[in-house]
């Protein structure tokens, strides 16, 4: 550590005590010796904070802040010096998107509040979560992307996504304890974890490996809200839990998540037994009132596999038999999920069926990686020719693989080795080489079966020699952003010509863009998509709220580094 940072650093210290903010921004260490830069926070306070921009917090906190940064050393004695606040019970090390070495081509430029407590509110050791648990606190930062000629070498990616969720709540509510492996390194994940321990439920966690002590079917009253933070999963999967517990509770979310709809899980779960209010059109949050459920006969009126999943989850709590008919067949993690950790579920075509009062015991996994985050590189590498990518251990669940049967007919040579099932899931090594990209034309079922696959899908569609037209995507209006608006203003920014539909977008190919500053909108697949967008644009890409992608994965820019070659 150079002695510009550590004087720095003192400088921080110094100048923050008593002050509930300290502010460290990445561009201004110059790269030298710098790694990670880390803070300390506990999860209410980091709420806290993601609440204060720099424009509202205190003037001479932010002046003295311009220009401060920590280092991985520095956290070392932020640790023992100044540990952290439990207003939560515990504390999170607050780890940045920052790079291990800046090589030029992408970096972010990143401004982190960590809200610093006073001493006298130290949790126990015992609440001290291992280091590198991700809770980010990244605002405003900026990640410039240059071209790129190819993407080449092999890795696995961080656990599943919606894996991860539904094996952490299951866990939960069973009985004895849970080892999940590869647990899902997102914010998203992080959340519901949070949300289980105001449940009453413990775990520890060390890097991506999570125990779970499950406390049965029966949960503890929480004393706070539950921070679904961004992700929708956390809120409407548990909603199906809480609505069979015993007591009250209130789901809260971020500004993303409190316009998101949640009538339809509210509605089935009313139909349940459960007593749910919200704000208005069915918004967050959700106040729950759970208790005895009856099971329900439920046609879902739209394609959703997280309530599929919330209410097969309230079916554990309800007498009798949940039958649930979904309009066209989603992901089947949920489904997996619950036969992982011993319950019954029969599957049969569109309809899944669970009898109430099974038990539940923990079970033992490797989350296989997630597919969805491996889009953006599986198509990173597909519009480069020279590409070779591999990639090892990577979730092929035939509801959420579509993605490879598209690529394959556009062109790209794909093959799966080492292919095996564990609890119902499988998993493989996928083998990519490029190719000149054709199009396609993606409607229902398929819409359903990619749905998460699109952003990137849509980011690359002017790189095809035909493009890309997407329908009977209207739900993509309702994600973490208006997606399908996302798309068309970002591709329009790059220079591309495309239809914008209700329900989807025509992205005629052979156009060329170049580079621009587009925005994230704060959704993470937006950030990533226009990162993939960006390697083949003429110049210079700068994508402002890259740091939105810690939702599905951390170090998602620092592996694109990795593996694009120029
Ligand atoms: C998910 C289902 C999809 C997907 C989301 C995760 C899940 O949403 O878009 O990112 O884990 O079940 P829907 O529930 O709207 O299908």
């Amino acid at each position: 550590m150079g002695s510009r940072q550590r004087d720095a650093h003192v400088r921080v210290q110094r100048q923050h005590e008593g002050s509930p903010i300290r502010y460290f921004e990445r561009s201004d260490c110059g790269g030298e010796g710098a790694g990670v830069n880390n803070g300390i926070a506990c999860s209410s306070c980091a709420q806290e904070a993601l609440k204060v921009s720099l424009s509202s917090c205190h003037p001479e906190t932010a002046a003295a802040a311009e220009g401060s940064y920590v280092s991985p050393e520095d956290v070392g004695a932020n640790r023992s010096a100044t540990p952290a606040c439990a207003c939560n019970g515990y504390v999170f090390l607050v780890r940045s998107l920052a790079l291990g070495a800046r090589r030029n081509d992408i970096f972010p430029k990143l401004r982190i509040f960590v809200h610093s407590p006073p001493v006298s509110s130290v949790p126990s050791a015992s609440s001290v979560v291992q280091p590198f648990f991700p809770l980010y606190l990244l605002l405003m930062s900026t990640v410039i992307i240059r071209p790129g000629r190819n993407i080449s070498g092999s890795f696995s990616l961080p656990g599943d996504k919606s894996i991860s969720h539904r094996y952490a709540m299951l866990a939960g509510i069973a009985e004895g304890t849970s080892q999940l492996e590869n647990f899902s390194t997102g914010a998203d994940c992080a959340s519901t974890l949070s949300c289980l321990r105001s449940l009453g439920v413990e775990w520890e966690r060390n890097g991506t490996s999570v125990v779970i002590h499950g406390r049965g079917a029966k949960l503890h009253a929480p004393s706070i809200p539950l921070d679904c933070g961004n992700s929708g999963s956390t809120m409407r999967m548990l909603s199906g839990i809480l609505a069979g517990q015993d007591f009250s509770s209130e789901l809260i979310g971020d500004e993303s998540l409190s316009r998101r709809p949640m009538a339809r899980v509210i509605t089935p779960l009313q139909e349940m037994g459960a007593r749910i209010s919200s704000n208005d059109g069915g918004r967050p949050p959700l106040r729950i009132t759970g208790g005895k459920l009856r099971a329900i006969n439920y046609k879902m009126p739209m394609a959703s596999a997280q309530v599929k999943s919330a209410l097969l989850f309230a079916g554990v709590f309800a007498d009798g038999e949940t039958r649930i008919e979904e309009p066209v067949r989603t992901r089947d993690h949920g489904e997996l999920a619950l036969c992982a950790v011993g319950a019954r579920v029969i599957c049969d075509g569109t309809q899944a069926r669970i009898s109430g009062g099974q038990k539940l015991r923990g079970i033992e996994a490797v989350i296989p990686g997630d597919i969805s985050s491996a889009a953006f590189f599986l198509c990173a590498a597909a519009l480069f020719p020279g590409s070779q990518l591999i990639l090892t251990g990577l979730g092929l669940n035939p509801t959420r693989s579509y993605l490879l049967d598209l690529l394959v007919s556009m062109g790209v040579r794909i093959s799966v080795t080492q292919l095996e099932e564990k609890h119902g899931e499988l998993v493989g090594n996928v083998q990519v080489e490029g190719a000149q990209l054709r199009g396609a034309t993606i409607r229902s079922p398929q819409t359903e079966m990619l749905i998460d696959e699109i952003p990137v899908l849509a980011a690359i569609a002017p790189y095809t020699t035909e493009g890309i037209e997407i329908r009977d995507a209207r739900e993509l209006r309702i994600k973490e952003s208006d997606r399908i608006a996302s798309l068309a203003t970002n591709l329009r920014a790059m220079g591309a010509r495309l239809e914008e539909y209700d329900d989807g977008l025509k992205v005629p190919g052979r156009q060329q863009l170049h580079g621009a500053e587009i925005d994230s909108f704060g959704d993470h697949r937006i950030a990533m998509a226009f990162a993939i967008a960006a390697l083949r644009a003429s110049d210079e890409t700068t994508v402002n709220g890259a740091d939105a992608a810690v939702i599905s994965y951390p170090g998602f820019f620092e592996k694109l580094d990795e593996l694009v070659q120029r």
